[in-house]
């Protein structure tokens, strides 16, 4: 996790896949305290401590800091603009970075969800130059024809849609169907 705001999709995703039986490697950014702090509050430290290793992102010689440690790959999020640009550029200042940099170099999956608006051209850039170089882009932007109803429903949106992007099954979203979609409406119209 790094400090763009919505430290809620991370924690969401914590809960599901360490639900699901998956095993997770977690680093969490001074920018990301800060913005759990802000965010969230007081009771996020119960769903990080579900995560089976959590490493000091100044600890640049951690397992995760090299190819050999085995993972399936990497999600940021949320990623913010200075932790993309540290990536898009190779630029490794802590072990977010350097394990993101050996996704790529490792052929791994790394997904980025990066949460700001507007973007600059310098965000614009840094997006691009890491989806060369192999990493997913996957601004926080929730889709609304799922007529969400709560801040729950945006959050797990984006989740699922995570999930599917690194091939996780998982019941957060339906695969999207029109006419049920449609049925939804009609019900929730007639009540
Ligand atoms: C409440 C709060 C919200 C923030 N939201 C964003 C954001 O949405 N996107 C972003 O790129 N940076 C955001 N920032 C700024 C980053 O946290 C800041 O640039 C930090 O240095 C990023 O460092 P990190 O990537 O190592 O966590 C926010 C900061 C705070 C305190």
């Amino acid at each position: 996790m790094s400090g763009g705001s919505g430290a809620q999709y991370g924690l969401r995703l914590i809960e599901v896949l360490t639900s699901l039986g998956h095993e997770i490697d977690l680093v969490v950014s001074a920018g990301a305290e800060r913005v759990l702090e802000l965010e969230v509050g007081d009771n996020y430290q119960q769903i990080l401590d579900l995560t089976a290793v959590q490493y000091d992102v100044r600890d640049i010689g951690a397992a995760i800091a090299s190819g050999t440690h085995p993972n399936d790959g990497m999600i940021i999020v949320p990623c913010s603009m200075k932790t993309l640009a540290a990536i898009a550029h190779g630029f490794s200042q802590n072990l977010i970075h350097r394990a993101a940099d050996v996704m790529l170099k490792e052929g791994r999956k790394l997904v980025l969800v990066n949460r700001e608006t507007p973007l600059n051209r310098i965000h614009l850039k840094n997006m691009l130059a890491a989806q060369e170089a192999g990493a997913t882009i996957m601004p926080a932007s929730p889709g609304y024809y799922y007529h969400p109803k709560t801040v729950d429903d945006l959050i797990n949106f984006m989740v699922g849609k995570i999930l599917n992007v690194i091939g996780i099954n998982h019941d957060v979203i339906k695969a999207w169907n029109p006419d049920t979609a449609m049925d939804e409406i009609t019900k929730s119209s007639t009540k």
